[in-house]
């Protein structure tokens, strides 16, 4: 038997394309991965179009595998995710040694396309299949791996913010069936896994086949929360118009449901808020985490702001900045707005770059100032760690605290995978220090 063949797949953008990057992985079963681009057989680049930034970044690094592909001819290149969705052939315009093109809804194709490719065929493949990728894909495999893993449960979005390529990427919104969430679920623990995140560009607004109707998110967490050896759930991206009184309520009551959640708002300013097609108020933002707090004090915010969207002045970005210490975030993400092309806001007066580059520079100031604070403010407290890795020292462990923050601890026999009750005694740079209680 000849030797597998080896892949590379180099992951852009959000945690969805890491999961997708592991499902593409599993689906191309004649390669074995490999973590450098000069020994691999076939390169795969699973792209980003958020921004004008990461968009870019594919083709100069498909300009750095130029030299690899005139050493090696046999050797396949090939872009997924959502810049193969929008940019398509054009992406083989640019750069005509890529080899095949593959969209996020049809990657379940690749490895017949990856089969044509061996016949000199160039192959582009953006639909948007009828079938549902995942019951076409093969079976996952039963390799142990990590206690932490991703879990696709909802994809695309339908809600078309003014600045967003989203719904045009990853197309509308779709549910995966509940039990077919449940059995991956299952299946992960028994490979060991102790914690899921759920995945979907609007997750809470899940609402997946059921017997008997439709599950909710809510619904989904507490099916998933009866699941022996699953530890932790939490889930990720979620808007706030679908925050429903369940999903709130389960962040109280839902033992395994992490206090931690992160709820984009972009902007504090209303007049902005209604430019971006946001449909909500930021003081309706405001009233939901009261809300969300009273369900679970402890819960530590995250979210994501957009500085420099079309038409922002120094008085909405103000108040974008009063939004913020309102909230007081555990972590947030803020980004200068990005013209994309297709999309509303593409066309509206642009704020100078140089105005918008000192907004960021002020609002990641305030947001460092808070997030410092919070991760502090962990000192002395006891909570959950569940362990992932060994530290950089010898005898050290690193996991994650339930709120997410990096947790350090020296002690004998500590295994990955193990959750344990911890007291943070020391707060670092980037993460914390604690030490065992039982
Ligand atoms: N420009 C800048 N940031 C953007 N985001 C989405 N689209 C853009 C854009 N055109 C940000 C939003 C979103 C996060 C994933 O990326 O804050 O929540
Ligand atoms: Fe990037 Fe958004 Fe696509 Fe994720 S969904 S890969 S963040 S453009």
């Amino acid at each position: 038997m000849s030797a597998p063949k080896k892949l590379y797949i180099k992951t852009y953008g959000c945690q969805m394309n890491v999961y997708d990057s592991e499902r593409m992985a599993e689906a191309l079963a004649g390669y074995e991965q490999t973590d450098t681009p000069d020994d691999a057989d076939m390169i795969l680049l699973n792209t980003c179009h958020i921004r004008e930034k990461a968009a870019e970044k594919v083709y100069s690094e498909l300009g750095r595998f130029k030299g690899l592909k005139a050493e090696k001819p046999d050797l396949k290149i090939g872009v997924a995710g959502c810049v193969a969705q929008a940019e398509g052939e054009e992406i083989m315009r640019r750069q005509p040694m890529v080899d095949l093109v593959v969209g996020p809804q049809s990657y379940h194709r690749l490895p017949e396309m990856e089969a044509r490719t061996h016949n000199g065929a160039k192959v582009v493949d953006t639909d948007f299949p009828e079938e549902d990728k995942f019951e076409k894909l093969k079976t996952r495999p039963k390799a142990k791996r990590g206690p932490t893993a991703f879990l696709t449960v909802q994809e695309g979005c339908d809600k078309f913010c003014a600045f967003c390529v989203v719904p045009y990427t990853r197309g509308a919104e779709v549910s995966r069936p509940v039990d077919r969430v449940l059995a991956e679920a299952r299946d992960l623990v028994e490979r060991g896994v102790r914690e899921v995140t759920l995945l979907g560009q609007n997750v809470n607004a899940y609402h997946g086949a059921a017997q008997g109707g439709e599950w909710t998110l809510a619904q989904l967490i507490w099916a998933l929360n009866d699941i022996d050896g699953l530890e932790r759930i939490r889930f990720t991206t979620s808007h706030p118009n679908d925050m429903d009184d369940a999903l709130i309520e389960a962040h109280g009551t839902c033992d395994k449901l992490m206090p931690y959640l992160h709820l984009p708002v972009q902007s504090g300013s209303d007049r902005i808020l209604k430019r971006m097609n946001r449909s909500h108020t930021a003081e309706s933002y405001l009233r939901l985490i009261e809300r969300i707090r009273a369900a679970r004090p402890d819960i530590l915010m995250s979210g994501d702001f957009i500085v420099g969207f079309p038409e922002e002045t120094e008085a909405d970005f103000q108040a974008t900045l009063d939004l913020v210490e309102e909230v007081r975030y555990g972590y947030a993400y803020s980004f200068k707005y990005s013209t994309r092309p297709g999309t509303p806001a593409a066309e509206r007066a642009q704020v100078d770059p140089a105005e918008a580059d000192d907004r960021l520079q002020r609002l990641q100031a305030l947001i460092t100032r808070d997030q410092r604070a919070i991760q502090n403010e962990m000192v002395g407290r006891e909570m959950g760690v569940l362990f992932e890795k060994p530290g950089r020292k010898p005898g050290q462990m690193v996991g994650k605290s339930d709120y997410l923050h990096a947790v350090h601890v020296q002690a004998e026999g500590l295994q990955p995978g193990d959750l344990r009750r911890v007291r943070i005694v020391e707060s670092g740079a980037n993460s914390l220090r604690g030490e065992l209680l039982d």
